[in-house]
């Protein structure tokens, strides 16, 4: 007989689907944290509709009985076009956390990336999930010996690349977060608290595992404290918005193995971290948690394609619900497409199955697009089957609906 969880999951047909599951089964504040964008969340919304102005051109009487979708990024083979964003505190969504996204991703042959702010360890995760395709998400934070140290703990935990973001410089204002008391440290309003308490299952949890904590930063700030609210005031304290590019080629050379940068949407910028040494560039605003009002992932990428040609593969990270999202990244020149909140959604309606079940609907969706798109080898998806919406074309839809 199927569990409950089971059960719950099969009901999911989209990461839509686990979107509502995830909102019915966290607390609100929690819910928001990982839902939520900056301010008036214009760019949390572009990065997905955004994918609405362009259309795919399907071709016909093509044989798509074999549809090909593994391809390669930063050197390493995956089975799917889809990696996994960091992101930070995965353990108040599920107790399992980090380990169950990097374990599904990894069984799905996927890359899985450690945020710098998780809830689990450069080393625990490492040891809970050795799949060798294992990443790294490093500030250039003020202190430069934390950086470091970092460093040779991804090298001694087998860490296969290391991604940079570089747009934080300054946090960016999530009004949901504040509204809530989901503050650093937490001043959860009598409101938010209430509606935590309708979610037993959760405090349940939540109370009887350990409590999340930044662990990468364990030791550091005030002494002896371990506690999410001491150390996420002190990562706070840590970010640099002095950091330039120097910074980043400081990095390069440290690290001295594949590196990406994360958070680029100016193609002069692209080309400038390509000089500079990176491997692949993350076209991305942080899933509009930074700048609202930023361009959209995907409405920045085609000049940044274009700028870059084949000199450094590209990443789309943003907005990507879909596997027809995903196509048409591809279709526009990307090498593969980065998955935030999509395996959140997951985490949250169902621990290790839960991601599973993102990836395992992103990758149905991705096949199935590619079939009917009439494009059997992920290789061959070129700019023929995407075409941006003109004006005239919307009003013309419009007027013949
Ligand atoms: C809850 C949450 C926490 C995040 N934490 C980080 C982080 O620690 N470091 C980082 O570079 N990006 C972080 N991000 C941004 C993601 O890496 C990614 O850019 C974004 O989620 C992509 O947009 P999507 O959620 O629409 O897929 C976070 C995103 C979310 C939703």
């Amino acid at each position: 007989m199927r569990s409950l969880r089971e059960r719950r999951l099969a009901r999911c047909h989209s990461v839509h689907d686990l979107r509502r599951t995830a909102k019915r089964r966290l607390p609100r504040a929690v819910f928001d944290f990982a839902d939520g964008g900056a301010e008036d969340e214009t760019t949390l919304r572009r990065n997905s509709t955004g994918f609405d102005r362009f259309d795919l051109v399907p071709k016909v009487l093509v044989d798509v009985a074999d549809v090909r979708i593994n391809t390669s990024i930063l050197g390493q083979q995956i089975d799917l076009p889809v990696i996994l964003a960091p992101t930070g505190m995965n353990r108040l969504f599920h107790p399992d956390g980090e380990r169950a996204v990097a374990r599904a991703g990894h069984r799905a042959g996927t890359v899985y990336t450690l945020s710098s702010m998780s809830s689990m360890s450069i080393a625990e995760l490492a040891a809970a999930a050795p799949a060798g395709l294992n990443w790294f998400q490093v500030y250039v934070w003020r202190d430069r010996g934390l950086v470091k140290e970092l460093f040779s703990r991804c090298r001694e935990s087998g860490y296969d690349a290391l991604c940079l973001t570089v747009d934080v410089p300054v946090l960016g204002q999530r009004e949901r977060d504040l509204r809530n008391g989901m503050t650093m440290p937490p001043r959860l309003t009598a409101g938010a608290i209430l509606d935590a308490a309708a979610h037993p299952n959760w405090w349940w949890r939540f109370l009887t595992y350990p409590r999340p904590t930044f662990s990468n930063v364990i030791g550091q700030g005030e002494a002896g404290k371990a506690d999410a609210s001491v150390l996420g005031t002190y990562v706070n304290t840590q970010f640099d918005p002095s950091v330039d590019w120097d910074d980043l080629a400081w990095m390069i050379e440290e690290w001295g193995g594949p590196f990406a940068i994360k958070g680029i949407s100016r193609p002069a910028d692209a080309r400038r971290a390509a000089d500079v040494g990176v491997g692949a560039v993350f076209v991305s605003n942080h899933g509009g948690r930074q700048l609202d009002a930023a361009i959209s992932a995907i409405d920045a990428l085609p000049a940044i394609i274009e700028e870059l040609g084949d000199d450094v593969e590209v990443v789309l990270d943003g907005g990507v619900r879909r596997g027809t999202d995903v196509v048409k990244a591809l279709a526009m020149g990307a090498r593969a497409c980065a998955i935030g909140r999509a395996y959140l959604y997951g985490l949250a309606s169902g621990g290790e199955p839960g991601v599973e079940r993102a990836l395992e609907l992103m990758e149905r969706e991705i096949r199935r697009a590619m079939a009917l798109v009439g494009c059997p080898d992920i290789d061959d998806l070129d700019a023929s089957f995407v075409r941006e919406r003109s004006d005239s074309a919307s009003r013309a839809n419009s007027l013949s609906a």
